[in-house]
């Protein structure tokens, strides 16, 4: 396709801000790739990797280089008696992915099923759900260092994991392009059903446990729960849960019984922002054209004609409110481009 000029990104976020990239391409090769960053004219331009758009919030139109990875193969590089190691392109969606598993019957991932985005970016945000993280089944990815203009891969270990967190994000952050993710799966999935809302589902259904029940039953939760982007625009949770002192959790849930918080067994507890932002009373209201879901109060969601600017300033009245009432402060989990 070639680097395009003055590029709409208005399909290309999930909350269809009507933004522009200078400069932008969506490439599968790597060559083409180490050529364009190589050049003087995109040397000297700030540069931006974006995976499915649907963790973004752009502040204003960017005034640089953004490349979208588009790497689609997915090939077997190892397969053992008990596991399969399978490599995928960055620019593969998520959940196509996840479907491609489980239909070969390989476990790990069924729990992340229905999550928008691409491969590439689930390592850098540790992408999580119903008590998985990805971190738990990657192997390896390979990725182009910028500044060196060199591809290299970096072991699973050395990624410093952590809640929506990686080395992606703090040493490596911008020095990056991740081409491909290779995945540890296993022909002998162990369910992890530790998640009350998945269990009574299951309970409920009285079939044998499969990968294809649990995907099933995680895709109908999440479509309950979660807006579809190609509907309203949003970005999936807006803020992280904020860790506090367990005695902060257990003091607020003294005076508000209906609070259930997460023990992280180190004297700090995982607090839902959803609740935070509920009992603030901010669910399912409509400010201009952004909200909050009338389904879950995590999720901002953006109607036709939002503007980033209403975007933030609705996110900071929110951080705001859960300040003054429960002075817990709420970071977001979207990634936001300046
Ligand atoms: N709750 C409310 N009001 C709401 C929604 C939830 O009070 O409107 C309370 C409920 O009591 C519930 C608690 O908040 O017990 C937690 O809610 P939920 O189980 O829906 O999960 P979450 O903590 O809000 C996290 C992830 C989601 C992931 C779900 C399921 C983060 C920031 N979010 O949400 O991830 O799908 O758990 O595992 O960790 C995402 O990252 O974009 C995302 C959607």
């Amino acid at each position: 396709m070639g680097v395009k000029k003055s590029f709409s990104l208005k399909n290309y976020n999930t909350l269809g801000l009507d933004i522009t990239a200078k400069y932008f391409i969506e490439s599968s090769s790597i060559d083409e790739i180490l050529g364009i960053l190589s050049q003087d004219q995109y040397k000297k331009e700030r540069l931006f990797i974006m995976g499915g758009g649907s963790n973004l919030l752009f502040k204003g139109d960017f005034h640089g280089l953004i490349i979208k990875p588009g790497f689609k193969d997915i090939y077997i590089v190892d397969d053992s008696p008990n596991y399969v190691y399978i490599k995928c392109g960055a620019g593969v969606e998520w959940d196509v992915f996840v479907e491609y598993c489980v239909d070969r019957g390989w476990g790990g991932i069924e729990n992340l099923s229905y999550i928008p985005g691409t491969v590439g970016a689930s390592p850098v945000q540790n992408i999580g759900a119903y008590g998985t993280e990805v971190k738990e089944s990657i192997a390896l990815v390979d990725y182009i260092d910028i500044e060196e203009l060199s591809c290299k891969s970096i072991t699973s270990e050395m990624m410093n994991f952590g809640y929506r967190d990686s080395i992606f994000k703090n040493n490596l952050k911008g020095r990056t392009l991740i081409t491909h993710v290779t995945f540890k799966l296993s022909k002998f999935p162990k369910f992890n059903l530790s998640y009350h809302d998945v269990i009574s589902k299951i309970e409920d259904k009285n079939e044998n446990l499969s990968l294809y029940l649990v995907r099933d039953i995680i895709t109908t939760i999440r479509k309950n729960k979660l807006p579809d982007p190609s509907e309203i625009g949003n970005v999936g949770s807006f803020f992280k849960n904020p860790i506090v002192d367990t005695k902060i959790a257990l003091d607020i849930q003294r005076e508000n019984p209906s609070l259930r918080f997460f023990d992280l067994e180190n004297g700090y507890s995982k607090v839902p922002a959803a609740w935070l932002i509920d009992q603030c009373g901010f669910k399912g209201i409509r400010e201009g054209n952004v909200g909050v879901h009338k389904n879950q109060a995590l999720v901002l969601v953006a109607y036709s004609g939002a503007t980033w600017q209403e975007v933030v300033a609705l996110s900071q009245k929110i951080k705001r409110s859960v300040k003054n009432r429960f002075n817990i402060d709420i970071e977001p989990e979207v990634n936001i481009v300046e």
